[in-house]
């Protein structure tokens, strides 16, 4: 393992017409998050397999790519960005980060904003091949249809000769298969030096960094390829292709899942995010989606077309199924949820039931506390939200209103149906229900004057 420090370039310049947005291409998610961070944190998590390498990030954006920079930095703090004020070529993008190169010895590593899947150990075994004295090191993959990349030439020592762009290539050149995915690792010492060497004499116009190669060659600096699949370095251009690894994705992360113990019935049918966490034990049926945020202890049972986002499932939790859970949920050891269920910014406690037709929005729900079949809390008065404080040991009877800002105290009983707008003591029963009438013998009163009139006229 390289003990070099390392500079990472992503080049995210890219106009990313195809997907007909006014997103920046590489600001499109996949699995909840957008393709530029899943980038960096492939980079960063390679980095963190050796620990004691320091390493600096840098992405090329394109003017005025505020966002991008935001994206970045929730990955990255201190990540530099850099600005390509002209689109000129891939190695006009690498030099836009000029400044960071020139003050840096170690390894270089250049990825692409647009080709999310990379994982970490393919990026470490990169790097790892420049150990072996190479000044650079290119990701190649063999691709049954390679229209389109550039070509890598080899010799039979497996070094790398030169790279040709497809349209710069001759036909026997065009039926290679191995490709170049575009990831390179360089070594700094003379890297500048040989990317101010590429011209933008070609078919397109533009300074290519594939040119590096042959250029380093004639000043003896030797180049090598390490080869992945092709999967790995599939690069989103369309939405098409944002779908295609989108799939590839949520299968990997369905794998890691239940390989981490989570059973799924049907994994195909259950999205998660790239951030999600899961603990073991854990059963998700079908039809759940599971959004950014989300936490999961062990033993929590998901039941089928749940959805949840920004939520802490603790321990043995049960919801679903069609339990909705949005942001700021928190449920503690042993809650349950029941079905059409929906929480949000709420803490509920340990123990508690909300097992039928809720809307739990804003509250602290005490531990113990059972939540009766269609109680909602009104935390919205059309200007602003306002917090709902149910004690522990609580029973909320069938179709309370609960009307925000209000206190229930510990213990206290609520009347079914009830309209709660004051505080209610510990231990107390509140109801606000209108007196029950009863008049004996009127139903039957009742359908005997409407069947009379009913047979006069079919009469
Ligand atoms: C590039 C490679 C090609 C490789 C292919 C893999 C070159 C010359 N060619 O071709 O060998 O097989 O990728 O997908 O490098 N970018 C900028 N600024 C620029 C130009 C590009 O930031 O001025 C970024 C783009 O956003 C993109 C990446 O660099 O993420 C690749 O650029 P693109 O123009 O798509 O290169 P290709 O022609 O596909
Ligand atoms: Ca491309």
């Amino acid at each position: 393992m390289s003990d070099r420090a390392l500079l990472v370039i992503v080049l995210a310049a890219g106009l990313g017409t195809r997907m007909k947005s006014q997103t920046p291409k590489v600001l499109h998610k996949i699995a909840g998050r957008t393709m530029l961070e899943h980038v960096l944190h492939s980079a960063s998590e390679s980095v963190a397999a050796n620990a004691k390498v320091p390493a600096k990030f840098c992405v090329v954006t394109a003017p005025n790519a505020n966002d991008t920079e935001v994206a970045a930095r929730r990955v990255y703090p201190a990540v530099k960005i850099f600005t390509q004020e002209e689109r000129l070529g891939t190695a006009h993008a690498v030099l836009a980060a000029r400044e960071a190169i020139a003050g840096f010895s170690g390894d270089v590593m250049v990825l692409y904003g647009d080709t999310p899947l990379i994982e970490p150990a393919t990026l470490s075994r990169l790097r790892d091949e420049l150990e072996k004295g190479y000044f650079l090191a290119v990701l190649g993959f063999h691709s049954s249809n390679p229209t389109g990349y550039g070509r890598l030439i080899t010799n039979s020592q497996g070094e790398l000769l030169e790279i040709v762009e497809e349209k710069e290539a001759t036909a026997e050149q065009r039926a290679i298969t191995l490709c170049n995915s575009g990831v390179f690792c360089f070594r700094s010492e003379r890297l500048l030096e040989v990317l101010d060497q590429i011209g933008n004499d070609n078919a397109k116009g533009e300074y290519y960094l594939t040119d590096a190669v042959k250029i380093a060659r004639e000043k003896a600096l030797s180049a090598t390829v390490v080869e992945c699949d092709e999967q790995e370095v599939l690069g989103v251009n369309s939405r098409q292709e944002l779908a295609v690894a989108e799939q590839i994705m949520q299968t990997r992360l369905r794998q890691k899942a239940m390989a981490g113990g989570v059973t799924l019935l049907s994994p195909e049918t259950v999205y998660l995010s790239a951030d999600t966490q899961i603990g073991r034990d854990v059963l998700i049926e079908p039809n759940v989606i599971i959004g950014p945020g989300v936490k999961i202890g062990d033993n929590v049972i998901i039941r089928g077309f749940s959805h949840l986002e920004n939520a802490v499932l603790h321990d043995d939790v049960q919801i679903g199924p069609f339990a909705r859970l949005r942001p700021g949920t928190e449920l503690r050891q042993g809650v349950k949820v029941g079905n059409f269920v929906e929480i949000k910014n709420a803490e509920v406690c340990e123990g508690a039931k909300i097992s039928h037709l809720s809307y739990i929005g804003d509250a602290h729900v005490g531990a113990e506390a059972n939540i009766g079949a269609g109680t909602i809390t009104c935390n919205y008065d059309g200007f602003n939200k306002h917090p709902t404080e149910i004690g522990a040991g609580a029973f909320i009877g069938s179709n309370s209103a609960l009307v925000a800002p209000v206190t229930i105290g510990e213990g206290a009983y609520i009347g079914s149906g009830s309209v709660i707008t004051k505080d209610v003591p510990p231990a107390a029963l509140s109801l606000t229900r209108t007196p029950q009438i009863d008049r004996p013998g009127w139903a039957d009163k009742f359908r005997a004057i409407h069947k009379a009139g009913h047979d006069r006229k079919k009469a």
